[in-house]
């Protein structure tokens, strides 16, 4: 279970948008636009081929340990834990110092891997407060909370409920400065 879990966070720990913009544009994501190194900051520094690509594997890296957990046959509680080392793999990579990104894309492939029904209405709201705010941040927000919410509403509080609650937390401290921005009316719209 622990060797999982270890692949889970070095899976996740991969810096697509990072490398990725290194590699084919030989720039540093982290000195553009928002400075983050996922897929809404790729598509505004670099493009749509870059954020699609970017998206992908970032969903990949968790889907893949969820559903390694899941083959394994390992509790509903270890699935959703490899999902979550997975996130910090990417939150705190130590191929960028243990810095990363803000782990949305590769939550929602947790989420997906781990009940798809959460996934569609994470992604329904997503879809919804985007289209409203055109804030790419406040429509993951308010996806994590559905996320959340999901689990608080079909799960008896125990504890899955808290490592969604840890999960839920990870995510919107990932974003303070998205919200910090949203709060002061700065936050780039797309
Ligand atoms: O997934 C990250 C997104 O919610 C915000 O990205 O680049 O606008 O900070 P960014």
């Amino acid at each position: 279970m622990f060797l999982e879990f270890a692949l889970a966070f070095l899976i996740g720990s991969i810096p697509t948008g990072f490398w990725y913009a290194k590699f084919f544009h030989n720039l540093d994501i982290r000195q553009h636009g928002s400075g983050n190194i996922g897929a809404t900051n790729s598509y505004r520094v670099i493009g749509k081929k870059a954020a699609i690509i970017v998206l992908f594997i970032d969903l990949l890296k968790g889907l893949i340990p969820v559903l390694l957990a899941k083959y394994l046959d390992f509790s509903s509680e270890n699935v959703l834990l490899a999902g979550v080392f997975a996130v910090l793999g990417h939150l705190f990579s130590p191929f960028l110092n243990f810095r990363g990104g803000k782990g949305i894309a590769t939550a929602f492939g947790v989420i997906l891997g781990f009940s798809p029904l959460a996934a569609l209405c994470a992604v329904l709201v997503f879809g919804a407060v985007l289209y409203f705010s055109k804030m790419v941040s406040l429509g993951s927000i308010f996806g994590v909370l559905t996320f959340w919410i999901y689990i608080l509403i079909t799960k008896e509080m125990g504890p899955l409920w808290w490592i969604s609650t840890v999960l839920a937390i990870l995510l919107i401290v990932s974003h303070r400065k998205n919200i910090s921005r949203i709060i002061q009316g700065k936050e780039s719209k797309i």
